[in-house]
């Protein structure tokens, strides 16, 4: 063999494949509901709209993008994210001022990010997202958050733990990044070589520091709720207000900051730790951001999102066997032509069915009829067509039910009919 997949890329192979359409037909039909419009960005981007919009404190961009010079020596980026592009889409194309505010749109596609490599952690993975952005409302950042937890609840995943913080507005968190800056400093000697870059471009991403003993020195440093100015506090108790009216439970976690520099005000993440004891971390995550689009060169807008992560999605509805049955669809009717005119008229058959909706298949291997009926059971066949030479002769068909294995002749312009009552026209919810 040439080569294997690149390190932290992975094959999505039959039932994950079938598993991974599942949930995304899922989150599609939830975000039309919620009046969201689909939108598919291009996959690379300049380098320097994530530098700007995710910020050059963040581990993403700091160490964990895909960058490269093209022919013509620009650089460019694997998304690491979707909404940095979301936004620059929006600005470029003056979505703002040409429809209906908030703008609503959601997204879902492969982003990139050089990590290492753990479960539930890939370079190559996929994110299924939403952004809602020109109202600057805590109304508008619940019912993001309810569109999140109606799409966990939809999955059966209501056993989620939403965690929800505020990292308030300008003022509370200039106060508040002042305070870290006191505070670390007196620790700084002894924190990691990263945290001296972090302490210099944003001190709140000393807090998603994972090397052990910083995490020792972050447990004791100033918290966000103690710098809120009181129009941050009013907003974000609103927002837990209308979570509440909304019956959707929370619960706040005053050291959730998160790693991405465009956040302010609500940010929150969807933890969950299937019943196999495996904790996948967030399996979603987002919140308000009101300078992203003004940075990009757009209008002073605000927004509010979230994306999950389609692999953990996948990982904890697979662990904890919540798909529904019918996500890996079986065959339902195999043709068996026996002969070189049966395998004309099998094409043919087999043509009528599909147009019918009949998920069908065809045997055209020189194989002997036992093995043709070894084959249909593998592939959970409900009902075997099969075609001889007499077949072909009489313009008819063996019907056989594999469940009950009664058969018999069927002449071709009674094939749909004869097969609808063998099979019916059973629908998967
Ligand atoms: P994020 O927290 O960086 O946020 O990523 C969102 C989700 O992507 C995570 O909760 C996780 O489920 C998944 N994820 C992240 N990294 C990996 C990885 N290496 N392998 C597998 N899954 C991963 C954002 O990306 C923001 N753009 C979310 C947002 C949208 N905020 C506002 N709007």
């Amino acid at each position: 063999m040439l080569t294997n997949n690149v390190k932290g890329t992975h094959d999505i192979i039959g039932e994950e494949s079938n598993g991974f359409a599942y949930i995304e037909n899922l989150l599609r039909q939830i975000c039309e509901l919620f009046a969201y419009n689909e939108v598919r960005p291009p996959v690379i981007e300049h380098s320097e709209l994530f530098v700007r919009g995710v910020g050059d404190g963040s581990d993403i961009v700091r160490k964990e993008m895909y960058t490269f010079k093209d022919k013509a020596d620009r650089s460019i980026t694997l998304r690491p994210e979707f909404t940095a592009g979301i936004m620059r889409m929006i600005v470029q194309n003056k979505l703002l001022a040409t429809n209906e505010l908030p703008y609503k749109v959601y997204y879902n596609g492969p982003v990139f990010r050089y990590e290492r490599p753990q479960l539930g952690r890939y370079r190559q993975f996929n994110q299924f997202g939403v952004e809602a952005v020109g109202n600057n409302s805590p109304e508008i950042d619940v019912e993001v958050i309810t569109l999140a937890y109606t799409i966990l609840s939809s999955l059966n995943l209501a056993n989620v733990k939403v965690l929800i913080n505020t990292l308030g507005d300008d003022d509370s968190r200039n106060a508040y990044k002042d305070a870290l800056k006191g505070y670390f400093a007196k620790h700084l000697d002894h924190m990691c070589p990263d945290c001296h870059s972090r302490f210099e471009l944003n001190p709140l991403r000393i807090l998603d520091c994972k090397v052990p003993e910083d995490q020792e020195i972050v447990k004791d440093a100033p918290k966000m709720k103690d710098y809120l100015s009181d129009a941050a506090k009013s907003r974000f108790a609103k927002v837990l207000e209308l979570l509440d009216a909304l019956d959707i439970p929370y619960e706040v976690d005053d050291t959730l900051v998160r790693g991405l520099d465009y956040y302010a005000e609500t940010v929150f993440e969807f933890h969950y730790t299937s019943k196999t004891g495996n904790d996948y971390g967030a399996i979603g995550a987002g919140g308000h951001y009101d300078k992203l689009v003004k940075e990009l060169g757009g209008p002073d807008a605000a927004g509010v999102g979230f994306s999950f992560g389609v692999e953990r999605l996948y990982s904890v509805l697979k662990d904890d066997d919540l798909f529904p049955h019918c996500i890996n669809t079986p065959v339902e009717v195999y043709i068996m032509p026996l002969g070189e005119k049966a395998k004309v008229m099998a094409a043919q058959v087999a043509s009528e069915l599909r147009l019918s909706a009949y998920r069908t298949d065809v045997c055209f291997e020189d194989v002997k009829l036992g093995n043709m009926f070894k084959r249909a059971e593998r592939k959970g066949a409900k009902v075997a067509v099969i075609i001889g030479e007499d077949e072909v002769a009489k313009e008819e068909v063996v019907i056989k039910n594999l469940a009950t294995t009664e058969q018999k002749s069927c002449p071709l312009d009674k094939l749909i009919e004869t097969i609808s009552e063998e099979i019916g026209n059973e629908v998967c919810e």
